[in-house]
């Protein structure tokens, strides 16, 4: 089965599917993103999805490529075109193509694009032993609620968590607190068996899957509380786990040299995946 992409406008090979060399995502990394996963050929938390690049884009006075109910089109038609039954779909859109000049340019289309992915939504190996993450200082700008293609630091901290062999790596503040995954948000469950995770701020990019689950959670009655947690709070937690798009909740089993709790996968993390994954088979589905 052929695999396309989406550019500006076209549906075209994915070998062959390109933009300019003076596009303002390749020359100043300006542009947003957002990765949408298709469960069973749905999209999974479209909505919220959607309100985020909506802000992204408003935050950087970066106009929409098209209407947002073509955009929705587009998302769907290239889902069928490629056979996506569970996956992701990856849209870009960058402020468009431009001679090279810092301030933004006047009168430029912007570029969107958009590819496609196969993926294994049930990683058997990581949910039944957990997964190793690693803490790194957070080098990053200070705009990380925007959804910025501009990943460096990430890029950076993905390569030394694989180099440790683990799966994700936490950034750290200043201060000593964890403000999240390099693609993915960080929770904890305390000892007394509250939810923790980092409360919404330009510190953290407010993930679509962390919102849900928030949700979730409040109507399972979960103790819960949004704020900052350190690296010995995290180090001491009786469960840890991560949650994104692509991993919904990922079970954590060791953070550092620090095993997890009993260092096996936690049952309120397995529940939340549960509640998750039949929230995405339903009303988060569409
Ligand atoms: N990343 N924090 C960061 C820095 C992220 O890049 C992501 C998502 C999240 C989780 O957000 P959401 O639940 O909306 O996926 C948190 C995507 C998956 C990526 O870059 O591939």
């Amino acid at each position: 089965m052929p695999r396309y992409a989406y550019v500006n406008g076209r549906y075209v090979a994915h070998g062959e599917a390109a933009v300019h060399i003076e596009d303002r995502g390749f020359q100043f990394a300006d542009g947003v993103y957002e990765v949408v996963t298709v469960h069973a050929g749905k999209l999974v938390d479209e909505e919220g999805h959607l309100r985020r690049l909506d802000r992204s884009l408003r935050e950087l006075q970066m106009p929409w490529p098209m209407s947002e109910r073509a955009l929705r089109l587009v998302m769907r038609q290239l889902i069928a075109k490629n056979g996506i039954g569970d996956g992701i779909v990856y849209l870009q859109i960058t402020r468009g193509q431009a001679p090279r000049d810092f301030k933004y340019p006047k009168g430029v289309s912007p570029t969107l694009v958009m590819t496609t992915r196969f993926m294994n939504l049930d990683p058997v190996e990581q949910l039944n032993h957990g997964v190793k993450v690693i803490t790194i200082p957070d080098i990053r700008w200070k705009r990380r609620d925007i959804k910025s293609v501009a990943l460096l630091p990430q890029a950076m901290g993905k390569q030394k968590a694989a180099e440790a062999g683990a799966f994700e790596a936490w950034q750290v503040d200043d201060e000593g607190f964890i403000t999240e995954g390099c693609s993915s948000n960080a929770w904890i469950v305390t000892d007394e068996g509250v939810l923790v995770t980092r409360h919404a701020s330009n510190d953290i990019l407010n993930g679509i899957t962390r919102q849900s689950l928030i949700r979730l959670a409040e109507s399972a009655g979960i103790p819960f509380e949004e704020r900052a947690f350190s690296v010995a709070e995290a180090h001491a937690a009786r469960e840890a786990f991560l949650s994104s798009a692509t991993t919904y909740v990922t079970p954590i089993t060791q953070i550092d040299e620090h095993k997890v709790g009993e260092g096996v996968p936690g049952a309120l993390a397995g529940k939340l995946r549960e509640a998750y994954l039949s929230y995405a088979r339903s009303e988060g589905a569409s």
